[in-house]
């Protein structure tokens, strides 16, 4: 395949292992994380990294090894003082994890972590990626860790067409990683090919120009550095913001009906707008005011729409002025079939007694 014969001769692969190294070796960032061979510190700061910009990860990374600086301190320290620590980073479920696998490491490991890469995959939270760069930078084991920035350097490298979030595009990526992936100094490649992608292969203005391995990337030289990398379209979206809103009259609420065509056509629903994923609803509607009940989110084709729900107690005169729905309560309401999102208000309903307890359950919803 024409994608992999950039680096299938040694030669080549050499040339461009050895210009990123002499390049990270002269532009490297002194980060905290990078000043310690600890392979305990090395893990915290890859975790933190994943999900949190370097320049914030810093100071936390500094504050928690202060507070935590080994795995035995780690595994006696209560969730709430682990949690507190990882506060503002969000994803705590990073931390909890940390937590858990320290203590495995305390309990069984004698406080130290494994050494090798199958045994490191195995610790909670651990992936394939937090795995491979503790295994090359604290240990100095030829094994990649590619991150989306090292996707989006070798997608253009090898001008890749294959989506790089799909199995193909990503064995492209990760063969042409290890081929080229030097035995004596794997943690400092992969944190180059990181530290390129952070400061100059970047996602809508790389600095080509600047970039030690122009001379071989074949999206530069094909002008097809910005449509790449390649993405399956399954995880992009846009998003919109709306309200949905719960009509409600002697125990009842409003559905409408939606278009014979299209999304969800012809299911009931409550009324919502979410401009412009969803059109604006009729003044009649849109201009009512209520208790606010809360959020609900729904997804379909590209869109993830966020609506503040609103219950309305249904002036009168309203009911004529919203054609094309009807009013419906207790088993009725339960048993019509609704979209997600308004299956899930009708449980909100129910669960909060604003609506008389149906005899049985409501089904489930459709989508
Ligand atoms: N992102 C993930 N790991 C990193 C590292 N070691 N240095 C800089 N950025 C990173
Ligand atoms: Fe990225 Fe440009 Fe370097 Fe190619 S030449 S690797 S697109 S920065």
């Amino acid at each position: 395949m024409t994608e992999k014969g950039i680096f299938t001769s040694g030669r080549y692969g050499e040339q461009t292992t050895t210009a990123l190294l002499d390049w990270y070796d002269r532009v490297r960032r002194p980060f905290p994380w990078r000043e310690t061979a600890d392979p305990y510190k090395i893990w915290i700061s890859e975790v933190m990294l994943q999900q949190t910009q370097t320049s914030r990860a810093a100071d936390y990374y500094l504050r928690w090894t202060a507070l935590f600086p080994t795995a035995e301190a780690l595994a006696r320290a209560p969730e709430e003082d682990v949690l507190k620590a990882w506060e503002g980073m969000g994803y705590y479920g990073r931390a909890r994890n940390l937590l858990t696998a320290a203590k495995v490491i305390a309990a069984t490991l004698g406080g130290r972590l494994p050494e090798s890469y199958e045994e490191l995959l195995a610790l909670p939270g651990v992936g394939p990626y937090t795995a491979g760069a503790v295994a090359s930078i604290a240990f100095g084991l030829p094994v990649p860790a590619v991150d989306a920035n090292g996707k989006r350097v070798f997608s253009r490298l090898l001008d890749l067409e294959s989506p790089v979030d799909r199995s193909a595009g990503e064995a492209a990526v990760r063969e042409a990683f290890v081929r080229i992936l030097p035995r004596d100094r794997p943690g400092d490649f992969n944190q180059a090919v990181m530290e390129l992608g952070a400061t100059l292969c970047l996602p809508r203005s790389p600095k080509c120009g600047e970039c030690p391995l122009s001379g071989i990337c074949r999206a530069r030289e094909r002008g097809t550095v910005l449509l790449r990398p390649v993405f399956s379209g399954r995880e992009k979206g846009e998003t919109a913001e709306g309200r949905m809103i719960v009509l409600l009259r002697e125990g009842k609420v409003y559905l409408r009906k939606r278009p014979p065509r299209g999304l969800w056509a012809g299911f009931e629903e409550f009324p919502w707008e979410a401009p412009p994923a969803e059109p604006p609803l009729p003044p009649a509607l849109s201009q009512t005011e209520g208790a606010d009940f809360g959020l609900v989110r729904c997804s379909f084709t590209r869109w993830r729409v966020s609506l503040r729900v609103t219950v309305v107690p249904a002036p009168d005169g309203l009911q004529q002025n919203v054609p094309g729905g009807r009013w419906a309560g207790g088993d009725e309401l339960a048993s019509i079939p609704l979209p997600a999102g308004s299956a899930g208000v009708r449980k909100m309903l129910f669960r909060a007694g604003l609506i008389a307890c149906p005899s049985r359950r409501p089904k489930a919803g459709a989508e």
